[in-house]
């Protein structure tokens, strides 16, 4: 058995080294180290061996499978190497080859919009403010006088955080950081663009998420005619027209007298009211919190949205298209 055995070890290798493929390879190791295979077979004959031969002749069979499972290991790892090699061998590499085109990516249309209105409100001499979009309950609604029984703190409108801070409702908390910030110094004339928070049920015309500039001037004697009048140049110049505007009475907390602003091009007098936005003369109670004397200064303040504006502008009937971030939308401005 052991002859046997020395002879099917020699035969065995001069097998491995001669197999010409990974398959082959395979097929070998079957037939030599399988469960049905040639050494196995001679183990289980070691019961016919006498009792002091099979330890001896046990550790002989598994020293020849190890030998043959290390010859198997390394004809494989030349196989491996052989087939990279072809496979590398056919990539082409050109390093000379010019680049596919890079994508360029260009300015959301909410971006495009808000820049129109900061040079429009700047070239009026306003500055541009701005304000956090995790806000503190005094800034979103008590400084601004919105009481607590107000819906608009209802949880379904307004994004609580754990901490108590919200997300802004609206950008009109800027008004009274701006107001701070300049300590009673007058005028003061500033536009607050950014995003604003709502937790509302959304369709075509309502987001949870969306954009907003707020408006602030205060000056000694500052009127509902200095109001309008701003307002209607913004919209004239936003717009590339004419516009008349329309005040309707509203209400808003934070203003006194409010209102809604509707325009329509001066040139389609027969044409739709638009509804744009909400405005009015700062109430006392927020001209105080921001430190600004009621006996002294008076102003106004507006917010418009500018997602509506931006639908306007090019014709977009969905405001869910805007945080859509689909390129198919994006690629047309
Ligand atoms: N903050 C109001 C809103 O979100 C808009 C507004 C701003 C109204 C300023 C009046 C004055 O709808």
């Amino acid at each position: 058995m052991k002859a046997r055995l020395a002879a099917l070890s020699a035969e065995a290798l001069a097998r491995i080294a001669a197999v010409e493929d990974a398959a082959a390879l395979e097929q070998v190791e079957q037939t030599l180290l399988g469960r049905k295979g040639e050494l196995s077979t001679l183990m289980r004959g070691i019961g016919d061996l006498p009792p002091e031969e099979r330890g001896p002749f046990g550790q002989a069979v598994n020293a020849a499978k190890q030998a043959l499972a290390e010859a198997l290991e390394e004809r494989r790892g030349e196989f491996a190497e052989v087939a990279l090699r072809a496979e590398l061998g056919d990539v082409r590499f050109d390093p000379s080859e010019p680049a596919p085109p890079s994508v360029r990516g260009h300015l959301h249309p909410i971006t495009l919009v808000r820049r129109e209105v900061e040079r429009i409100f700047t070239g009026l001499g306003f500055d541009i403010e701005d304000g956090p979009e995790v806000e503190s309950e005094a800034y979103n609604f008590d400084m601004l006088n919105i009481p607590a029984h107000h819906p608009a703190r209802d949880m379904q409108d307004t994004f609580w955080l754990e901490s108590g801070q919200v997300l802004r409702t609206h950008t009109s908390c800027v008004q009274l950081r701006a107001m701070q910030e300049r300590e009673g110094r007058l005028p003061i004339r500033v536009i607050a663009p950014g995003r604003v928070f709502r937790n509302e049920q959304q369709d075509a015309t309502h987001e949870h998420t969306f954009h907003q500039v707020e408006g602030l001037m205060i000056d000694r004697g500052v009127s509902v005619a200095d109001m309008k009048g701003v307002l209607a140049m913004f919209l004239s110049r936003l717009f590339g027209a004419a516009v008349e505007i329309r005040l309707r009475p509203s209400y808003f907390p934070f203003v006194e007298p409010g209102f809604e602003l509707d325009m329509r091009r001066a040139d389609d007098p027969g044409g739709e009211w638009i509804e744009l936005m909400g405005c009015g003369l700062v109430h006392p109670h927020v001209l105080r919190a921001g430190g600004v004397d009621p006996e002294e200064a008076s102003g106004f303040a507006f917010g418009i949205g500018l997602d509506r504006v931006v639908m306007m502008r090019y014709g977009i009937d969905d405001i869910r298209w805007m945080m859509s971030g689909d390129p198919r939308f994006l690629r047309q401005f």
